[in-house]
Order: structure tokens, then sequence, then C-alpha cells
């Protein structure tokens, strides 16, 4: 995969990512409104990855201030998930923030997000909280969200 800066002119092309990699069930996955204006914040970046053939298989989408940053966002389509795409797309997210100058990374990930969970602690995230009721699912049901930490 072929990972390259993306911007606001490219945010419908992330928001059909994050719709299909997202499951629906959970409240994680942003309106598709959410990505442009997102994306047109200072401090926020976003990196789109590619396979050898163009198309655009995921992305990842961070905060970065001064000494930190946030990862908001990380999806890889279904049909490329599991090939080491969200490792490199998040290796790649953490290698920027830390030529821009961030000393520390947080993200929040849904109690329960198995996949992402294991992607996160496999390169060195350690939880330091959790915020109750952070995420209400399309079946009206909260679910907690673990923050996590990483010194970069
Ligand atoms: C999280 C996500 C980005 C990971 O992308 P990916 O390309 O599949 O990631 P990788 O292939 O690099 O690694 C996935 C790891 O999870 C493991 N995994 C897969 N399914 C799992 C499960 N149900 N439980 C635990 N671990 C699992 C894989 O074995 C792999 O680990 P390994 O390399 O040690 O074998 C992708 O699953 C996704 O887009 N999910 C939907 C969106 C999302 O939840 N994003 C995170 C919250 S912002």
């Amino acid at each position: 995969m072929i990972v390259s800066k993306s911007g606001v002119h490219e945010a419908a092309v992330l928001s059909q990512i994050m719709q299909n990699s997202f499951s629906k069930d959970f409240g994680e996955c942003w309106s598709v409104a959410d990505m442009p204006a997102a994306l047109s914040l200072p401090h926020c970046h976003a990196r789109l990855g590619h396979s050898q053939t163009g198309l655009a298989i995921g992305f990842s989408l961070f905060r970065q201030v001064a000494d930190e940053a946030e990862l908001l966002l990380i999806a890889v389509l279904p049909a490329h998930q599991n090939s080491g795409f969200g490792a490199q797309l998040l290796l790649d997210a953490m290698a920027v923030c830390k030529s821009l100058g961030a000393t520390r990374m947080f993200l929040e990930v849904r109690d329960g997000n198995e996949r992402a969970a294991a992607l996160y602690q496999r390169h060195g995230y350690v939880p330091v909280g959790r915020r109750d009721k952070y995420y209400r699912g399309t079946n009206g049901l909260f679910y907690d969200a673990i923050t996590l930490k990483l010194a970069l």
C-alpha cells in the first residue's frame, strides 16, 4: 500500500472508506458532513492508502498540536483488512506526528472493538482511561471508550 498526504479535496473518498469499514451498530462512524469539517480544521491531518493499482483502501485521520497528537479515525476497507495495512497506516500516522513535534499520542477505542484494540496494543499503546457511554449505537445502547496512550 502506498500512503500519502490527503486533505479536504479527498473528503468524499475518506468518507466512503469510513462508511464501508465501520460497523453501523456502535456509533463510532462519523457523519459524511463531519469529514470535510474535520479536514478543514487547523492541525488536522489525513493520510490515504492506495493499492498498487490506485484503489483507495484505507486512511488515517489525526490531530497534532505541539507535543500532543490524537488519532481520530483509522479505517481499512473490509476486503483489505488483516493484511497489515492498518498497522502500516498507524505507523505512518505516528511517524508524521513525531516529525511534527509530538512526543505522545492518544486515541479512543470502543470497548469491544477487539480488532482495533489488538492493533493498538501490538504497537505499544496502553490504556490510561475509560469514558463511560462514549459511543451511542444505532440500537440506542451506549458503549464505553478506552483511552490509550503511546510515547512516540
Ligand atoms: C482496525 C483496522 C483499521 C485494522 O486494519 P487491518 O488492516 O485489518 O489491520 P492489520 O492487518 O494491520 O492488523 C489487524 C490485527 O488484528 C488481528 N485481529 C483481526 N481480527 C481480530 C479479532 N476479532 N480480535 C482480535 N484481533 C483480531 C489480526 O490478527 C491482526 O493482528 P496480527 O497482525 O498480530 O495478526 C480495521 O479492522 C478497520 O478498518 N476496522 C473498522 C474501523 C475501526 O474500527 N477503526 C478503529 C477505530 S477508529
